[in-house]
Order: structure tokens, then sequence, then C-alpha cells
């Protein structure tokens, strides 16, 4: 897709307008060592990303809201300059003049020029925006170039006297997408479903948890999403109970289920897909009863997930069906309402249905307003992701011991009710098996 700095430039725009007044300073993130001389794959900051479009490391953005003599306001960035020596070793460097011109910048500037420059511009602005805590490195060096324009007070110059933190204007922008990033998460789900169907051909007993994950990495690569949005989990049979397994060592086996939970990356933005099915094509009777349970609970909580309900609908939408599944199979005892209210349930699942996802697969967002649960409003993407895991105990009939089973998809919130973005991977019995024994 060709780049439009528009799209990020209007997302700057309206930060400046929600900052009212004042100076900004996003950096984008650090590259961390892995080993020796490497580093592990880059990836940007994705609030930096949000406003600038720009992806190499060493890259900080700064937003001046304008100051008291009515000057416009200015987005600057600083970043690597050109080096022709470097780039022989590790690649192209955009510099400054070019990524001004082509990023949309009004003035660029090398990196090494920020503290000089920031010492500048800081001064007589009466507010600072920046991610208060969300690095120790540079709290310590934004306190420092205050302290810098402090030292200038003698001169009439004044630093910001308030400090603020640039998440909580920039996290609101970021929670409701707009039809571009809608388009890229789109991608990013269909590419992982094709991942995720690939696996389900794939997979047979004998075969090791990394094998399949090996399948879903090659699909993911060769649709040019170079890596998954977070460690993919192939989970067989009891390991599937353990909820973040990123082992991938096992030997998947005859009669075992197989859990994944994987999603690539697309132009900075993730999918979250997990589905589960049976190694060998076919699911046992014991298996079949509980997957139609969180089917039933997944299908009620995508049903719940529409304008005008509240965050916490889809989640109690899944906990009853859930909950009466449970009840159906001897797994709690008592009366629906009593499970849901004392919470037996937890025994067999956990986790909350929902997050929201975006450029983070756990993307930014509060989740409640005012201590209410937030409603939800088209633009807004989240997953819908229940599940059971059954552990082996004494009060459960056997023939549950060491299920897991989760079905997550992506869900955007339309002014209608909501788009599943994963709808091409199958969740119905009949269709998996399928595809599982194809
Ligand atoms: N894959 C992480 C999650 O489902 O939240
Ligand atoms: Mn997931
Ligand atoms: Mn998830």
């Amino acid at each position: 897709m060709t780049f439009d700095p528009n799209i990020y430039r209007q997302r700057r725009v309206r930060l400046l307008e929600k900052m009212q007044r004042g100076i900004a300073v996003i950096p984008t993130a650090e590259e961390v060592a892995r080993n020796g001389d490497t580093h592990y794959v880059y990836r940007h900051d994705s609030s930096f990303y949000y406003l600038t479009g720009f992806a190499e490391p060493e890259a900080v953005l700064v937003l001046v809201a304008g100051r008291s003599d009515d000057s416009p306001p200015q987005s600057l960035l600083f970043c690597r300059e050109k080096n022709p020596e470097r780039e022989i070793w590790d690649g192209y460097r955009t510099g400054p003049d070019a990524a001004r011109e082509q990023f949309g910048f009004d003035a660029a500037w090398p990196i090494a020029q920020l503290d000089e420059k920031l010492t500048e511009l800081l001064g007589n602005q009466p507010a600072l925006f920046y991610p208060i805590g969300g690095d120790a490195a540079w709290d310590q060096r934004i306190l420092k170039l205050r302290g810098a324009v402090q030292a200038k007070v003698r001169s009439g110059i004044r630093a910001p006297d308030e400090i603020r933190d640039v998440r909580a204007l920039l996290h609101e922008m970021r929670l409701i997408k707009d039809a571009h990033e809608l388009g890229i998460m789109r991608r990013a789900a269909a590419v992982s479903a094709q991942a995720h169907r690939r696996a389900m051909r794939f997979t047979r007993p004998g075969q090791f948890e990394y094998e399949v994950e090996a399948e879903l990495l090659h699909e993911f690569c060769r649709h040019g999403s170079r890596h998954p949005a977070y460690p993919s989990i192939v989970a067989g049979g009891a390991n599937a109970c353990v909820l973040h397994y990123v082992g991938n060592n096992a030997q998947l086996k005859e009669g075992d289920l197989l859990l994944i939970d994987a999603g690539c990356e697309v132009e900075g933005y993730a999918a979250d897909i997990t589905r589960t099915f049976p190694v060998n094509g076919k699911f046992s009777a014991a298996q079949k009863d509980l997957y139609e349970i969180v089917l039933a609970a997944q299908s009620a909580a995508i049903a719940a997930a529409s304008p005008g309900q509240t965050w916490d609908a889809p989640h109690n939408a899944a906990l009853r069906v859930l909950a009466q599944g449970f009840v159906d199979l001897k797994l709690c005892l008592g009366s629906v309402d009593g499970v849901l209210e004392n919470e037996s349930y937890k025994k067999y699942y956990m986790h909350r249905t929902s997050h929201w996802l975006g450029m983070d697969v756990h993307d930014v967002g509060d989740y409640k307003v005012d201590d209410n649960w937030r409603t939800l409003q088209p633009g807004m993407t989240l997953t819908v992701e229940p599940g059971c895991y059954i552990r082996p105990a004494d009060d459960v009939p056997q023939a549950f011991w060491n299920i897991g089973i989760r079905i997550e998809d992506d869900v955007a919130i339309t002014a209608q009710g909501n788009e599943v973005l994963s709808s091409a991977v199958p969740k119905k019995i009949g269709e998996i098996e399928e595809l599982a024994s194809a």
C-alpha cells in the first residue's frame, strides 16, 4: 500500500487540539540487545508509529501546540542522520531531510540535537506532555531537560509548570479505529485465518507442536507478515490448560485436542485468533460436549458485542452459557444463578472474555470510565474468547480431564452491531472435522 502521510498528520493535528497548549515529547521504542552483537527484532513504539508512520529506531516526535505569541502548532521529528558507513552495515536510514518531506513534518533534525533543541523548545511552555513512567531513563532525561530550562529563569525563561501523561489523550484516540486501521486489521485477521486453516489441515498425531507452529509462521511470512503479534500458543492435550503455554515442544497424541492461539502483525496491527480442534480430525463425545458449550458461549458473547452495550455485556453473556453448561455436565453443582454468584465456574474458566485489540495485542484504552464499564461504540475492536480448562480432580469425570478449549475471534463494533474480522476460520464441529481430516 502506498504511504499516505496525511493519515498520520491528521492524527497529530487531533492530538494537538486535545492538548490545547504546551509541548509533547513522544519517543519511539529502544532497540533491545538479545546477545553479543544482535538485537531482538526491532518493534517501534505503537503510539509513536500511530502519530508518524515512521518505523526506524532512535526517533522522537515533538509536538508544539503553539505559544502565547500565536505561532502555529508544529510537528517536529528527531531521527538518525544519513550515515553511508552505517548504511552499508545496517541498511537504509531516511535521515531528517527526507523524513520531513515524506512524512509531512514541519521540521526534522538529527537525533543528536534533541537535548539542545528541546531545551529551547520547552522554554515558556505551560505544559509538557510525555509518557510519564513509560521508561525510567526517559523520566530522568525529561526531568534533567526541564532542570536545564529552569536554570534560565534569570533570562526570563520559564520551565513548564505542568507535566502531564500524553497517554491519557493518545489512548482514547487509539481506542476508536478509523477506516484505515480497520482495513489493516481485516488483512491481519485474514492472513492469520489462512494460517489457522493451514494448521488444521496439516496437523496429524505424532507431530510436534513446533511443527504446527512452523506452518503458522510460514503462512504469516509468505503473506508479508514477518512477525507474529505475540508468541504463538500451540498446545496439545493437557498443555491447553496452561493459559500462556509457549513451550510448543510436545508430541501431539491421538485422541487429544490441539489449541492454537496465534495471530500475525500487519503494518503494526495485531490479529489474535484461537481455535481448538482434534489432532486426529474427530472430536470425542466428551470433547464435543465441552466444545459445544464454549462455542455457544462465544456466540452469545459476540451477539452482545454491539454499540450501546457495556464492556462487560459479552463477558456476562458468555458466563451465563458456560455456567449452564457446567451445571448440565455436573462439573458445577447447584443452580446457574448460584454458580454465577459463588463463582464456582472459575475452576474451569478463570480469565475474562475480551480485551481491546489494535496495534498492541492487548490494546490501550480504559475499560471503565468514572468507575462504570465503558459503553461499546463503532470503531472499538475487541477479542471474544471464552474457554474452559479442566484439570484432573476427584470430583470431575475422568473423560473431561486435561481438556482445554478456547475459541477466540476478533470483533469490530459497527453502527449496526459488529463485524467478525476472523470469521474465515471454521469453528463449527462439522466444518472443523472436515478441514482437519482433509
Ligand atoms: N493471545 C493472547 C490473548 O489471547 O489474550
Ligand atoms: Mn489469543
Ligand atoms: Mn486475546
